[in-house]
């Protein structure tokens, strides 16, 4: 194994602050052992703090063996602006998740982060056309949750988020590319949902507040997470205690790794 390290190895990343709960490197490493690519490529943490990363961003362009990371936790939104080129989904949502460097040095960003949501979801079962959803969240996360929805024919979307303003104006590029879907950031007493999702952060560190309250969680019948670690919130164990179908949020990354990978040019 140590061998399979050489000095032709391609180093891909995952960029994150904090970066010591994410899964991401296991699942990356072991997919790449199951393709016989590893060694060829290895994943490593990457522990970058927001004020280091335009500074990281720009060391990356000269890392001649680098081959992309993923982007995660707190950069999302900042690395759209620091790539040099962004692909259709990513200029769209306005983030990235997944960064390549091509040959010539040039940094190209995707975000595959609502297609893996809604790949995450059909995998177990559940399909969004039609639904009614409450979403948590307008970070990067949520931004490309909030239109994969929309592009895979959800019925309706309730935005909520600790910064108001942010759900607004997701809320308003969202009704500028799918005006046939109801948008709002309002939650009215009577309103139920087919699916709630937390696209917040809420949830990583034990004395969190839950994204949604109790009351609200009564009012939802599937309640589905991006948080990854823990795998079981207290946002899921509340909902199961209700009785609710709850979906974890490794499906999520499982369902995009394959996708994360290729965008890096390791397949
Ligand atoms: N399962 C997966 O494959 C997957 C993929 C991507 C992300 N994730 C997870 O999704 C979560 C969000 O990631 P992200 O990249 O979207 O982060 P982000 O862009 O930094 O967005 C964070 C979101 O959480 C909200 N938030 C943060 N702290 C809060 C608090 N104390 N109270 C209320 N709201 C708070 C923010 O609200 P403001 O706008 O008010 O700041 C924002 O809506 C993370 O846990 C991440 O690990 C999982």
């Amino acid at each position: 194994m140590l061998a399979s390290i050489t000095g032709n190895t391609k180093i891909i990343g995952v960029i994150a602050d904090p970066v010591s709960q994410a899964r991401t490197p296991i699942m990356a490493n072991t997919l790449l052992d199951e393709k016989g690519l590893w060694g060829a490529f290895v994943m490593l943490p990457m522990h970058v703090s927001a004020e280091g990363f335009p500074a990281f961003i720009a060391g990356l362009r000269a890392l001649k063996n680098f081959g992309g990371a993923v982007v995660s936790m707190p950069h999302k939104v900042v690395a759209a602006n620091l790539v040099d080129e962004l692909t259709p989904e990513a200029r769209l949502v306005g983030a990235v998740n997944v960064v390549r460097r091509n040959q010539d040095g040039r940094l190209i960003g995707t975000m595959l982060d609502g297609e893996g949501f809604v790949a995450g979801l059909a995998c177990a079962g559940y399909s969004v056309k039609g639904a009614n959803v409450l979403l948590a969240g307008a970070g990067g996360a949520a931004s490309a949750i909030a239109f994969a929805l929309a592009k895979h024919h959800c019925a309706s979307l309730c935005i909520q988020n600790r910064t108001p303003e942010r759900a607004s104006a997701l809320s308003k590029r969202i009704t500028d590319v799918y005006p046939q879907v109801e948008v709002t950031t309002e939650i009215h007493a009577t309103s139920h949902y087919d699916i709630a999702i937390n696209g917040t952060s809420l949830g990583m560190k034990p004395n969190d507040d839950l994204p949604i309250s109790k009351s609200l969680i009564a009012r939802c019948d599937l309640i589905a997470e991006c948080v990854i670690a823990p795998e079981m919130t207290p946002l899921l164990q509340e909902a199961s205690d209700q009785g609710k179908v709850v979906h974890t949020g490794v499906p999520m990354l499982a369902a995009q790794m394959n996708l994360m990978l290729a965008f890096m040019g390791a397949e």
